[in-house]
């Protein structure tokens, strides 16, 4: 009988996630003859024993496509479970012993998990319980402290500086300042790459308390100088000296907490100083949708490739990784045991500084 593998995409998805997945099926099942289960929605698929067969034939035409065929959920969280009570209302339950006596049954050589920090964190709980995990790390955000990319960052810094190109023309006609909130829990990358990428002239993200004061003063400058307009690109989870993150929907047991509105906050205290005309673009999801670019297609097949090469050589417990333009591996453990973020003495911030750019 072949060997047999298991895929699971876990968390928000990103562009790149299919790409994994060909990745995965391809080397399994063209290059060493195994067989490969997809498993449905990340970890509520593994709990409610979902499954589906993977294919050549069912991953061809998956390397461009957005989003993930497997589905995922980043509330299904094996060991703190939303069970749905009989009389409405939700209770949560460790459901990981019930989803290891799943996995059993399918004899798995190995099971890639494709994910950020929450579904590796997962994944190392589980591997405690005999899992035979290897990772993929994937994140819009580009938080993780194992590899140099991960899959998604590029594309979302693609759009967004797409994004940011366009804020520039109209606020240019209109003599405004424009805000651009964009994606970045933690981590200031998608806005410090794309505010560089984009010409942005003030950058603010969460590693960083901005200081009004500073950003006023720059706007004030550069307004009664040589333009009439600025492009602020701020990340989602900055905040202002002395206040918090801006948040949408409070966390539970099972959900973080839903940040948004940062660019909202800084237009309205912008707007209550000066006689600017403010305006807000919140890119949102656009970020994480459709197609994915070249780089993430590539390091999404380079990943997947890597991943089953771990399986084969008994290497669990270990993640693929990028580092100095090679694919490497990493433990698992590096990969969830701090984020990676935007370093104030890096050369991004650097370079940030260097042209002008205000970061508060
Ligand atoms: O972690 C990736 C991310 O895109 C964050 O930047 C953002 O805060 C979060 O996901 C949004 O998650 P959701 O899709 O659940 O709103």
């Amino acid at each position: 009988m072949s060997k047999r593998i298991g895929i699971l995409t876990g968390g928000g998805d990103c562009p790149g996630l299919n790409a994994v997945i060909r990745a995965v099926v391809l080397h399994a099942e063209v290059t060493l003859g195994w067989d490969v289960i997809g498993i449905e929605d990340g970890f509520a698929g593994m709990y409610e024993a979902r499954y589906v067969d993977l294919t050549p034939h069912s991953v061809a035409n998956l390397v461009a496509r957005g989003g993930t065929v497997l589905g995922s959920s980043n509330r299904a969280n094996p060991f703190h479970y939303p069970i749905k009570k009989p009389g409405g209302g939700e209770e949560i339950r460790d459901v990981s012993d019930e989803c290891i006596a799943n996995l059993a049954v399918l004899d798995l050589e190995g099971l890639v998990l494709v994910g950020g920090d929450g579904t590796m964190s997962i994944g190392k709980k589980l591997m405690a319980k005999g899992l035979k995990v290897v990772g993929v790390p994937k994140t819009i955000d580009n938080d993780l402290e194992a590899t140099e990319y991960t899959v998604g960052f590029q594309t979302a810094v693609e759009v967004a500086s797409e994004a940011i190109d366009r804020l520039h023309t109209t606020a240019e006609s209109h003599d405004r300042i424009i805000i651009c909130e964009v994606m970045g829990r933690y981590a200031g990358w998608i806005a410090m790459a794309a505010g560089l990428a984009g010409a942005a002239d003030v950058i603010l993200i969460p590693e960083h308390e901005y200081d009004l004061e500073r950003v006023l003063s720059y706007l004030h400058k550069k307004h009664e100088g040589r333009s009439s307009y600025s492009i602020i690109v701020v990340a989602e989870g900055a905040r202002p000296k002395g206040g918090g993150v801006a948040i949408l929907r409070k966390g539970d047991a099972t959900q973080q907490e839903r940040l948004g509105g940062a660019g909202q906050v800084l237009s309205e205290m912008i707007a209550a100083r000066t006689e600017y005309d403010v305006r807000v673009t919140v890119l949102g999801h656009i970020q994480r949708g459709g197609a994915p670019c070249a780089f993430d297609r590539l390091l999404a097949t380079r990943f997947g490739a890597r991943a089953v090469d771990l399986i084969r050589d008994g290497r669990y417990g270990e993640v693929a990784a990028l580092r100095s333009g090679e694919i490497v591996s990493a433990p698992l453990d590096q990969a969830v045991a701090k984020l990676k973020l935007v370093d104030p003495a890096g050369q991004m911030v650097h370079a940030a500084r260097s042209l002008g750019i205000e970061l508060g």
